[in-house]
């Protein structure tokens, strides 16, 4: 049962990684493309992919914490600072990733979210109001945030140094 529970995790885990991959392709890709109607094809791409990926992240959260108990891992350190930083990486996606998209997409004329609401879209900004609100977006240090959380916490999770 318990391996099942470690399968289940890890499935999660890649199935994450396969639905975020749009987002991360859109978020590098965006910083070329400057043809409004490919932009908000692209942002739609993004937007649709964000269900598939919560609802890994649950799974993957959900049956982390699950397998922790069977494994009586929640007295050792190495299973909290995974978590720990598993927040922090989500927290650092919504403030540097989601909220800065969703001001892009609400500046392009799209639907936008306002925590996790979608909102209707709203009369669109100028092409340079758009394109100034995207420079701010930094797909390198996303990719640092979340790439590096990842593979420290694969570290925490298979060395178990503490
Ligand atoms: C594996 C670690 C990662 C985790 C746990 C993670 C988590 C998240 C979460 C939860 C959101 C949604 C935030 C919200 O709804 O406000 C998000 C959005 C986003 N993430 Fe990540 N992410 C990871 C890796 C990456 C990487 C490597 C990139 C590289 C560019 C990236 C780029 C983005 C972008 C662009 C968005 C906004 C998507 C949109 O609004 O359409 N993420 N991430």
């Amino acid at each position: 049962m318990y391996n099942w529970l470690v399968f289940l995790h890890v499935a999660a885990t890649l199935g994450f990684l396969l639905a975020h991959g749009a987002s991360v392709s859109v978020a590098f890709a965006l910083r070329r493309e400057r043809n409004p109607e490919r932009m908000r094809a692209m942002l739609d791409v993004s937007d649709s992919a964000n269900r598939a990926m919560y609802i890994c992240l649950l799974v993957l959260l959900l049956s982390g914490i699950v397998a922790g108990f069977m494994g009586r891992w929640w007295g050792s350190g190495w299973i909290w600072a995974s978590l720990l930083l598993l927040i922090a990486i989500v927290v650092a996606m919504a403030i540097l990733g989601g909220n800065m998209y969703s001001e892009v997409r609400k500046a392009a004329g799209l639907p936008f979210r306002v925590q996790g609401k979608l909102q209707p879209s709203v009369q669109p900004g100028s092409p340079e109001e758009v394109e100034a609100l995207l420079a701010k977006v930094n797909p390198h240090l996303l990719t640092l945030i979340g790439y590096g959380g990842i593979l420290v916490i694969l570290w925490l999770m298979m060395f178990k140094p503490f």
